[in-house]
């Protein structure tokens, strides 16, 4: 028998199993499998929902310095994160001439949401949810709730934020 024979028989040898049965796999291991991963699926969005009802919001504290009143052109938006927050924000330059500032996550599943310039309109493409530009309180879609804002004020040619005045109300 030449070397190259032996090497064919031993490697069969090694690895028993017929090529038929290598690709079956039984209902009791993919049931096992189906388990597994809705088991997992569930602690994820268990872990997800505990972390934000028990983590506390992060506050913003202090004024933040975000660009040049020149550098957003009406209509324009510009994207910025708070030093030392990793919540990130969109401040638009509405066409009527004033300046807003929304966290840039949709309340309903956290998508990313844009400013449609010339309708007043912040959208959120996910799930076709829709914001007011001027107040942030919610248009259509699924979202439960306006976004979170911030304070827009002016320092010169300098735009800041700081964190929302709560509006009190007194019946
Ligand atoms: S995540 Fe925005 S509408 Fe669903």
């Amino acid at each position: 028998m030449s070397k190259e024979d032996n090497l064919n028989q031993n490697w069969k040898k090694d690895f028993p199993i017929e090529k038929q049965q290598a690709t079956n796999v039984s209902r009791r291991d993919f049931a096992k499998f189906l388990t597994l991963v809705s088991g997992g699926l569930m602690v994820g969005s268990g872990v997800v929902a505990a972390k934000a009802y028990l983590m506390p919001k992060e506050e913003v504290a202090g004024e933040h310095f975000v660009c040049k009143k020149d550098e957003v052109p009406s209509g324009g938006t510009r994207g910025f994160v708070i030093e030392g927050s990793t919540v990130p924000y969109i401040l638009i330059h509405l066409e009527t001439g004033e300046f807003k500032a929304y966290e840039q996550k949709c309340t309903h599943l956290s998508c990313s949401v844009f400013y449609k310039p010339g309708t007043g309109i912040i959208h959120c493409p996910c799930h076709e949810g829709s914001f007011d530009a001027k107040t942030g309180d919610v248009i259509a879609g699924p979202p439960p709730r306006a976004l979170p804002n911030l304070d827009v004020f002016f320092k010169d040619n300098d735009i800041y934020v700081k964190a929302a005045e709560k509006v009190e109300y007194h019946s």
